[in-house]
């Protein structure tokens, strides 16, 4: 594998005496797609909160294009490239649509308007979700949750990602919208763009990825390029058997 842009090594994330990641590792390969697969609880949302930056791990290293990132707030990884769609899509409902893409471009300290392939401007974002340019002055509010989930990658990819980490975006949607958010998702990956994709639903994730990392109880319990962890009968059974037929 050529050189990682992103590496987690023997990650530990705490919130008070609950040790929710303990020695977590992984990495990305540029323009890869890795997903962080596992059941409720397992520590999922703590990794790649750990690694936007977003709450500061107790142990362990990130790098991020060779450097280290690993007490690096949010904001200046963001201006950097590394940028988060977070979960429950947290986008602002009373902003218009556009408001809320204009977000994403300061957020990015001006990244978005040189910006690489993926993304570049608000304008770009309208040509790629039709959806979005029509109702641009409408409250954020007024999409239905697919078209949120839409605004909230549209808004991340402003800021010109060159690794975008996502946590659960199929989560709550209908099965035609899951579809949609995943054919966005390798579009992304298609342009470029790293992508660390944190899912419950572990099937349609490790289909779409490159490599996969089941987590248990805050640790990587198998990994693997994830067309042999889904062929894996025994994994399939004991950590994938939730999902629906999906
Ligand atoms: N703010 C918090 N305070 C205390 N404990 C927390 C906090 N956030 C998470 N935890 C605990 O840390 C562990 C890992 O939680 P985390 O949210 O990272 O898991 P997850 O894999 O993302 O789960 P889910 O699939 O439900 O999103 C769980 O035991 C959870 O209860
Ligand atoms: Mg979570």
């Amino acid at each position: 594998m050529s050189e990682p842009i992103l590496t987690v090594d023997d990650l530990r994330v705490s919130y008070g005496r609950v040790e929710a990641v303990r020695g977590v590792s992984f990495q990305a390969a540029p323009g890869s797609l890795v997903t962080l697969v596992g059941a409720n609880g397992a520590g999922k949302s703590s990794v790649i909160n750990a690694v936007s930056g977003m709450l500061r791990p107790a142990g362990g290293r990130i790098t991020f294009e060779g450097q280290d990132i690993t007490r690096t707030p949010a904001h200046k990884l963001v201006g950097r490239g590394l940028v988060q769609v977070p979960e429950g899509r947290q986008i602002l409902a009373t902003l218009t649509i556009e408001e809320n893409l204009q977000m994403g471009a300061w957020h990015s300290g001006g990244r978005g308007q040189t910006g690489g392939e993926a993304a570049g401007s608000v304008e770009a974002m309208y040509d790629r979700f039709p959806v979005l340019a029509e109702r641009r002055g409408l409250p954020a509010g007024a999409l239905s949750g697919g078209e949120q989930q839409m605004l909230a990658i549209a808004r991340a990819l402003v800021a010109a990602p060159k690794v975008m980490l996502m946590d659960e975006p199929s989560m709550g949607l209908a099965p035609k919208i899951v579809d949609e958010v995943f054919r966005v998702i390798e579009e992304i990956r298609a342009s470029g763009t790293t992508v660390v994709l944190v899912e419950q639903n572990a099937r349609r994730a490790l289909r779409a990825a490159d490599h996969g990392y089941v987590l248990q109880s805050g640790e990587v319990v198998h990994s693997g390029p994830a067309a042999e962890l889904l062929a894996d009968e025994r994994i399939v059974q004991a950590y994938l058997g939730v999902d629906s037929a999906s």
